[in-house]
Parts: structure tokens; sequence; C-alpha cells
């Protein structure tokens, strides 16, 4: 019988690293896994208080992501006591997604079959390159060969669903060697891969490096000639290019993300997680210690609220929906926000007339148009709902 509830996808953010990554700007403290246990408790009390707080029976649970940071530091106990509450919240979905980061060089088979049994299916492996000097670029702790072994691994622990990290426009990469990066992966055989162009972001390493001279990123050209030398390499291989950076084998669609780009209902836990929640949207403090003082003394981390208006509302969707292969429901946008998006964008649909198209009511970036994206959505946002 079809589950007639809606679905939810849960995420939890860990937010510790051995050391941190050049260019990485997601919440993750290097060096601080003594604060592992405390961090688990709280944890484990936003959880219980999430179950108090919101009325989650018309729901069932569809995906549930471990990201970070890197959930592997998490020894398999703590992470399945976590597992445990988060199914507790409510029903579980029959083919439920539950899946976890894990960092080359730091994962082993004994982790990896602990974290299947206790019902993980799908795993996604940082590899980010096989190039040595790239990964010492950019402060990979780890070796070509562990990303290999990681992934042989993985396969030994039982996953069926496992999904492979590369990024490009590396300074210093040139494009064949991106292409042997793909290639080695390719040749490995996962179901899914995620190819992410570098972005310098606010307070890295990296940042402070490009603005004093020290390292020049890659021309934005030779960025969007990587981007479409490897949606080429891929889709030749049998993978689906169905969001700009994620690839995929048939059936093997990265469940989760693409609850997150579809509007689904999702609850994060952990620091700097968010969360979407009937209408409105907050955040938690990216701040470990602010996070475990609140949830553990107060029961309460202070989350940022922020309800989203119907502007903001149809900005969201035009650009979670651009970004993936099956596109903007133009039916659908207009009954939610009364807008013809046609009607109201034609000048801009004609400036981008190679880089946008319409099928079957849905509005889509081509091929042509995937690595303009950014530029795309961003004239076509700025709807007065
Ligand atoms: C934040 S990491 C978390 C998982 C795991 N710790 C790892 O390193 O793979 C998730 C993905 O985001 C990518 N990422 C983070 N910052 C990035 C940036 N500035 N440019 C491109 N990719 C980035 C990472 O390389 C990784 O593939
Ligand atoms: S990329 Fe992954 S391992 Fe590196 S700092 Fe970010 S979260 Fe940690």
């Amino acid at each position: 019988m079809p589950n007639t509830n809606r679905p939810l996808a849960l995420y939890v953010h860990v937010p510790f690293c051995k050391a941190k990554c050049t260019y990485c700007d997601f919440y993750s403290l290097a060096g601080a896994e003594d604060n592992i246990p405390a961090f688990a408790e709280a944890l484990l009390q936003e959880i219980d208080a999430a179950s108090k707080q919101h009325d989650l029976n018309s729901f069932f649970i569809d995906t549930i992501f471990f990201g970070g940071g890197t959930p592997n530091l998490l020894d398999p106990d703590t992470l399945a006591a976590i597992l445990d509450a988060l199914r507790t919240l409510t029903q579980m979905g029959e083919d439920v997604e539950i899946g976890l980061e894990v960092n080359p060089g730091e994962v082993t088979l004994e982790r990896l079959k602990a974290y299947r049994n206790m019902g993980f299916n799908r795993v996604s492996i940082g590899m980010q390159s096989f190039q040595p000097k790239l990964l010492t670029f950019m402060s990979r702790i780890h070796s070509p060969e562990d990303a290999i072994s990681a992934y042989i691994m993985a396969r030994k622990a039982g996953f069926t669903n496992v999904s492979g990290d590369l990024i490009f426009a590396v300074p210093g990469q040139t494009r064949q060697i991106w292409e042997s990066d793909l290639k080695q992966l390719i040749d490995l055989g996962p179901e899914h891969i995620s190819t992410y162009s570098l972005t310098v972001e606010e307070g890295t390493a990296l940042k402070r490096w490009v603005d004093a001279g020290h390292v020049h990123m890659l021309e934005e050209s030779i960025d969007t000639g990587m981007y479409d030398v490897g949606r080429d390499l891929l889709e030749r291989h049998g993978y689906v290019n169905y969001e700009v950076s994620n690839y995929s084998r048939p059936g093997y669609r990265c469940r989760h993300n693409l609850n997150y780009w579809t509007g689904v209902d999702y609850l994060g836990f952990g620091p700097s997680a968010h969360s979407f929640f009937q209408g409105k949207r907050w955040w938690n403090p990216r701040h470990l210690q602010s996070y475990i003082t609140g949830m553990v003394e107060r029961g309460d981390c202070d989350p940022e609220i922020e309800t989203i208006d119907a502007g903001t509302a149809a900005n969201e969707m035009i650009l979670t929906r651009l970004r993936l292969a099956q596109g903007l429901d133009l039916d659908i946008f207009e009954s939610r926000f009364g807008i013809n998006l046609l009607d109201e964008k034609a000048p801009t649909l004609e400036k981008w007339s190679q880089e946008l198209s319409v099928q079957q009511g849905h509005l889509r970036v081509t091929p042509a148009g995937w690595s303009l994206i950014d530029e795309i959505s961003a004239d076509l946002m700025t709807v007065n709902a």
C-alpha cells in the first residue's frame, strides 16, 4: 500500500576533522575529538527535543544523512545510538536511504562493516583527486591509494551504493589531469559521482593565499572547459548528470540531496545544521561549545529562525529546480506563486535562448548552460511574488 504520509529528511552534522582542508568553510574543528562524547550527548538531547517540539506523525523518514566534518570519526557505538534515536522520531520509510560521508585514510574495514550492519546503505567517499601534489595543495591528509582502498573496503563491507567526490579547477590541475582523475574513479565503478569546482570561500586558507597573490585560481573559461569535459566523459560512461554537480547510474541518484532540492521538509541536528520544516527555516549556531552548553543545560541551542516569504520561496524554487536535469515545473510554480514565469521573464529567456529550453512544461538548462547556471539563475530570480 502506498505511504500517504509525507517524506521527511534528517541530517546530522558532525563537526570534527583530523585536519582542516585549505578550501573548506564547512563548520568543523581540527583536533577537537575530545569533545565527541559531549557532542553526542547534546545531539541526543536535540533529537529528543525535536520529538517533543514537532508533530511528526504525518511524516515518514525517507532519508537520513550524516555529513560534516567527518562522520567516520564517531565510533560505531556512538553512531548507532544517534541513528537509533533518529529512528524513534517517526515511522521509517520502507526503502529509507541512510548515508554517511567518510574520509579516505581515516576509515577502516571494521568501521565500514559496523556502519553497514547498523543500517547505513550509502557511503560517500571524499576522494577529491588521485594526484599526490593536488591532495597536498588541498591539505588532504590521505594518498590516492587510501582513496582506492576506502572504495574497496566499502564494497567488502557490503555497500552497493557508493559515491566518490572529486574536485576540479584546482590550481596546478590541467584538463588532462582532470580527465585522468575522472577516469580513475570511473574505473573503480561507483554508482554515483559528485564533481565540485573549487571555490574560494571566506575565512579559508585558500582565500588568504589568493588574496596575498600566492595562489592564482584558474580562469573561468578553463573551469568551464573542465566542467564540460567531465560531463561528456561521465555521460559517455553511463553516468546521468541529474544535477549540476552530480552524476549517477540509473536508480542511484542521491535521494537525500534530491529531497533538499525539491522542497521536502528536513530537520538538521548538530552545530551549523539547517532545518526547513513547515515553511520555516532555522539553523543552529556554528559553535560547538554554545551548541553543547545550550542543548545540555537548557535543551535549546538558540537557532536563528527565518520565516520564508513568498518571494524568497519563489526564488529558492527557481534556484534549486534549475540545478536539476528535470528542471522547473512551470505549472507548479504558477499555481504556488501566481506567476507565469515565461511571461514575467521573457527578456531573460530571450537573453539565454541557447542555455534555456522549455520542454513538457518544464524550464530546463541546456547542456550549453550548465556551467553558467549561477548567472542564469540570478537573472531568473528576483521575482516579485
Ligand atoms: C565538506 S565535505 C565533507 C565530507 C568529507 N569530510 C570530505 O572531505 O569529503 C563535502 C564535500 O564538499 C567539498 N567541498 C568543500 N569545500 C569546497 C570548496 N570550497 N570547493 C569545492 N568543493 C568543496 C569537499 O571536498 C567534499 O567533497
Ligand atoms: S573538506 Fe571534509 S575533511 Fe576537509 S575540512 Fe572540510 S569537512 Fe573536513
